[in-house]
């Protein structure tokens, strides 16, 4: 599959197969992660590879109580994966101009594996939504580690189909007009 494929055919996949994803496939998808682009090349990431379904199913309870229902398909992954940096490994230079890099690479670094996992026929979903201190006492996190964001993945229980993985409709995307200028903003050509 070449990239743009993967891109294309790539949706945000909720439901999931029993099938347990391989240990070797795991490892192809961190390793699309260890090597994505990172500020000075500081690779400040960590990943915590979650495949216990008892620790699976408690993730969700992290969030309020109200807000469960946006996370709740979780319990059913066979996977997660959860994106952290270590305090410890920051651009501190870059930080003290304002740019938080760090999670510029981990966001960077997780994309990759939602490609790797598309390449893959894993399905995927991003998860913003989480408890982090609930999270990082159920993950046992050393306090240097801040949570950035939740992979979610697994085989999805649809079919795929040419069009999509898991057959899931497009979502919606602006148009490049609406969210593109050149050269100064709000220039066309
Ligand atoms: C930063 C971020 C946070 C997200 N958080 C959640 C989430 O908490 N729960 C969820 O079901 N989907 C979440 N998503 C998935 C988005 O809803 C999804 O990417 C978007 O609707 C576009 O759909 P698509 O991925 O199928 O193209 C998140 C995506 C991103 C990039």
């Amino acid at each position: 599959m070449d990239v743009f494929k993967a891109i294309k055919w790539r949706r945000s996949v909720r439901r999931f197969s029993s099938q347990k994803v391989e240990r070797d496939k795991i490892i192809q998808i961190l390793e699309a992660a260890r090597l994505a682009p990172s500020s000075s090349n500081r690779q400040a990431w960590h990943f915590v590879v979650v495949d216990d379904p008892s620790i699976i199913k408690q993730i969700p309870d992290t969030v309020p109580t109200g807000t469960r229902r946006i996370v709740s398909f979780i319990k059913e992954a066979p996977l997660v994966i959860v994106g952290c940096y270590s305090k410890a490994l920051t651009h501190y230079v870059a930080q003290l101009a304002g740019h938080e890099n760090h999670l510029v690479d981990v966001s960077i670094a997780m994309t990759h594996m939602t490609l790797a996992a598309t390449e893959l026929g894993i399905g995927s979903c991003w998860v913003g939504w989480y408890g982090e201190s609930k999270l990082r006492t159920l993950l046992e996190l050393p306090r240097k580690f801040r949570v950035v964001a939740l992979l979610v993945l697994g085989y999805p229980a649809e079919r795929s189909t040419k069009e999509a993985i898991a057959g899931i409709p497009a979502r919606p995307r602006k148009p490049l007009e609406e969210i593109v200028s050149y050269n100064k903003f709000g220039e066309r050509y």
